[in-house]
């Protein structure tokens, strides 16, 4: 997939800008002119999320504000296996003056966010995903559910859904404490199991492909790694959830979760299997989740651990292994999108050449040549190597105007 063009009005510090281009892209400027947010607008456009998980009216150029109507927006046409699609982002502000409401369109038609992620999809690399490695296990959800989503419209649903009902849920189990009920008791159960059911049943469809889809990472990250690290270390991805699904014994389970023991071998997990030992985890737990008038168990509890040679990467390893270990996960993730789409997704690289050595610098570009649109940032040219430069279209960025430059002398 490609993007051909893009549009936008009050984006960051873009107060407007229309950038047309063909195929490989890298823009070249100076710290703070706005190379991060224009990649940060197109993976907008691919998610409907900013790249932080912060308020969407951050993303809002504070100059907006001066406006008759402040707004923002982002838009672009795509190039999608031969078909032409045209996504268009709107935030206005609500009437609280706080918020944003967005609007979304494809092919000029409204649409929710839901049927918007999937469309076009992208891999985005910025300098700070070491913190997948070094971060909370929300980071590493998070990442997982945006690569997820874009490949699988059902996981989107179940996931939202799933969120939706944790809300209900946990009003529920408040109102429960608060009225200290005997959590035993028939009444309570059935109080409790209109949202049990309802709960499981999107939870563990968010849980399986979770698991099953680690899997299928680590496949990719493991060889990833090896090329990395020089075939020193073995990387391996292990699933956490926040209860045994069922695919160990429970002691196992146990053992594996405390970090003491790996486990054999990864079957893949179907919905069904664990819905089931989902329930019961809720039955046996009732008491519990009634007195921390909360949800105990779910994905929304869910880690992802990354170890090296059998060592938590979070915790023992160097800023070398753990950068190592992220780029290989996002190589994965490219791999294992393209793998599930048949298509490559766009592929934008936020000013990361510099951070890297040689190595893996090269295992960067190597795979590059998998994708058809490339998106690259820099502060300076030269890290890139003439053949590359020559085959990219190249444009400097200055305090949000985009310019053409002619391999880096700028055009007259
Ligand atoms: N909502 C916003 N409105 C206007 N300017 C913004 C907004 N958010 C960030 N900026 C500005 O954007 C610039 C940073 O752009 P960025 O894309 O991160 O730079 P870089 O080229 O270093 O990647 C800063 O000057 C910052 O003040
Ligand atoms: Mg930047």
């Amino acid at each position: 997939m490609r993007l051909a063009h893009l549009s936008l009005t009050h984006f960051r510090n873009y107060r407007r800008l229309e950038l047309d281009f063909a195929g490989r892209l890298l823009l070249q400027g100076q710290n703070a002119q706005g190379k991060t947010n224009l990649l940060e607008a197109i993976f907008f456009l691919a998610t409907s999320r900013s790249v932080h998980a912060q308020a969407e009216r951050e993303i809002v150029d504070w100059q907006a504000e001066a406006e008759p109507i402040p707004y923002c927006r982002v838009a672009g046409a795509a190039q999608i296996a031969g078909r032409q699609l045209e996504i268009e982002i709107i935030l206005t502000p609500r009437a609280d003056g706080v918020n944003f409401v967005k609007q979304i369109k494809i092919n000029g038609v409204a649409r929710r966010a839901m049927d918007l992620v999937g469309q076009l999809r992208a891999v985005l690399f910025l300098p700070e995903d070491i913190r997948l490695i070094d971060g909370g296990p929300g980071e590493r959800r998070r990442y997982l559910d945006i690569a997820l989503c874009q490949i699988d419209p059902a996981y989107c649903r179940a996931l939202s859904s799933f969120q939706q009902v944790v809300t209900q849920r946990n009003s529920l189990l408040k109102t429960l404490r608060e009225q200290e009920v005997n959590a035993g008791s028939t009444a309570v159960a059935a109080q409790l199991a209109f949202w049990d059911e309802r709960m499981v049943q999107h939870g563990a469809v968010v849980i399986a492909r979770r698991h099953n889809f680690i899997v299928e990472l680590e496949r990719h990250a493991v060889v990833r790694h090896t090329e990395l690290s020089g075939g020193r270390e073995a990387l391996s991805l292990l699933y956490l959830p926040s209860f045994n699904p069922g695919q160990l014994p429970d002691a196992e389970f146990e053992l594996v979760r405390d970090g003491l023991q790996s486990p054999a071998t990864s079957q893949p997990l179907t919905a069904a299997g664990v819905a089931d030992t989902y329930m019961r985890k809720l039955a046996a737990r009732r008491a519990r989740e009634i007195v921390a008038g909360n949800t105990l168990y779910g994905p929304h509890r869910d880690d992802l651990r990354l170890l090296a040679n059998g060592r938590d990467l979070r915790l023992f390893g160097s800023r070398g292994q753990q950068r190592s270990a992220a780029l290989a996960l996002k190589l994965a993730e490219l791999q294992a999108m393209t793998q599930a789409t048949g298509d490559a997704p766009l592929l934008l690289l936020d000013d990361v050449m510099s951070e890297l050595d040689e190595q893996r610098r090269s295992l960067l570009l190597g795979a590059l040549a998998g994708v058809e649109q490339t998106i690259v940032t820099t502060t300076d040219l030269d890290d890139f190597t003439p053949l590359f430069r020559t085959q990219a279209q190249i444009f400097s960025v200055a305090a949000g105007a985009v310019a053409t430059l002619d391999n880096g002398t700028p055009a007259p």
